[in-house]
């Protein structure tokens, strides 16, 4: 079993080579990347390196022993915060911002892991200002972490459960002014599930709004058992799993994806039947049409032209050729609820780029790569003080 070497990060740009192999807990995927020319591969062993690395998952899987560590909730917190919208030198690291309170609807979460979305950085930037909560902003909107207290009409979490959600309900429209990229965080209850108890913190901060938007794209389109599917940017943190869900839990007969050549191997251990090289091949003079195209890249004049007649192409980002349609992810707990099972069995399996996870105090570091464009499943932010 292998994992990255954690190289630097150099111009020319690293080839992922994934090592699925079978380990006591389940199929495990370990990463080596090379960088031509300055960097030959170095493989390391996987148990010597960040456990985070690791995609497995298995129910046999030990749970951090972070959720004892959890105490007394404090006044204040450290959390990283931007007043005005820019680039990454917005953000700062705050070490006297006031604890959250709890709504009669919210439990507060001590935050273990959260994870980036792409989402995270278009917000900051300003892209959504005319729908954005007023600054300054704690961004973030994956956590997974304890709960320290609840509200007054929570019903069915407690004090003490480890739970993960996407803090904002809305992804665009008022998402809340203070997010998961701190130590606490307040959430509504109905966003949060149970945290799988094969993940750990780390590998559940990896899903939330990535597996909703997954699963929320493939039933608009009507998705079922026998159709074909093909994902476009099958490597990012979204089509990772619309592969995964595509052929794990709603039966697809056939999935193909797009990523460049370093990561066709990738795609196929997600359980893609067709990987296509975007550098080498336009997907759209493929002969083959399919049932559905997950355009998860911004290329939807082009998706509209792989669907088969009467079939239907769904658009994450980017302008809308029709007949595609695009739609925001709603958070919804109980999306996550419903897929724990094909979590705790494994046949769905969390993606941390093996870049990662990013300590709290690198959060500069991991948006800066993930505004690369380069990353391979979820760019993670673990551990968080
Ligand atoms: N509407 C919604 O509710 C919603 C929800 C979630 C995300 N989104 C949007 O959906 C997009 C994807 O999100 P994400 O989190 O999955 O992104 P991501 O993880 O940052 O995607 C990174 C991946 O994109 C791949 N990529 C780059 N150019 C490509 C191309 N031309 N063809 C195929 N793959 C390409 C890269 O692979 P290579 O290195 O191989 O190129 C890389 O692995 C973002 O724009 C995000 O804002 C929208």
């Amino acid at each position: 079993m292998y994992a990255a070497a954690t190289a630097p990060l150099t111009s020319t740009s690293p080839q992922l080579k994934l090592h699925p192999s079978l380990c006591p807990n389940g199929i495990s995927l370990g990463f080596s990347l090379t960088f031509p020319g300055k960097y030959t591969t170095k493989k390391i062993p996987l148990s010597s390196v960040n456990p985070g690395l690791r995609i497995s998952a298995s129910a046999s899987s030990p749970v951090s022993a972070e959720a004892s560590k959890v105490s007394s909730v404090p006044a204040e917190m450290k959390a990283w915060m931007y007043g005005e919208y820019g680039g990454v030198d917005v953000l700062k690291l705050e070490s006297n911002v006031s604890v959250p309170d709890v709504k009669e609807d919210q439990v507060l979460i001590k935050v273990f892991a959260a994870a980036l979305n792409p989402v995270d950085f278009k917000r900051r930037q300003g892209k959504f200002k005319n729908t954005d909560s007023p600054l300054p902003t704690v961004p973030g909107y994956d956590v997974a972490g304890v709960v320290v207290k609840v509200g007054s009409q929570v019903k069915n979490i407690k004090e003490g459960d480890e739970v993960y959600g996407d803090i904002h309900e809305k992804a665009l429209d008022g998402p809340k002014q203070f997010g998961s990229l701190a130590e606490y965080t307040a959430v509504e209850e109905k966003l949060l599930a149970l945290k799988p108890k094969n993940l750990d913190f780390a590998q559940a901060a990896a899903l939330p709004l990535a597996i909703e938007t997954a699963y929320e794209g493939l039933e608009k389109t009507g998705f079922s058992a026998g159709k074909s599917i093909l994902v476009l940017n099958g490597a990012g943190g979204v089509g990772s799993l619309v592969i995964q869900l595509a052929k794990q839990v709603f039966g697809a007969s056939k999935v193909a994806a797009t990523a460049s050549t370093g990561k066709l191997e990738f795609l196929k251990s997600l359980g893609a039947d067709l990987a296509i090289d975007y550098t080498k091949e336009n997907f759209e003079d493929l002969p083959e049409k399919f049932d559905v195209v997950y355009d998860a890249i911004g290329q939807c004049d082009r998706a509209v032209k792989a669907v088969k007649e009467g079939g239907s192409v769904v658009a994450l980002t980017g302008a809308v050729t029709p007949p595609g349609f695009r739609f925001v992810v709603t958070s919804n707990g109980e999306v996550l609820t419903k897929l724990n099972p094909y979590l705790e069995s494994g046949k769905v399996k969390p993606v941390i780029d093996p870049k990662g996870p990013f300590p709290f105090s690198q959060l500069v570091e991991a948006f800066s790569y993930l505004e690369t464009n380069r990353a391979v499943g979820k760019v993670v932010i673990h551990p968080i003080p």
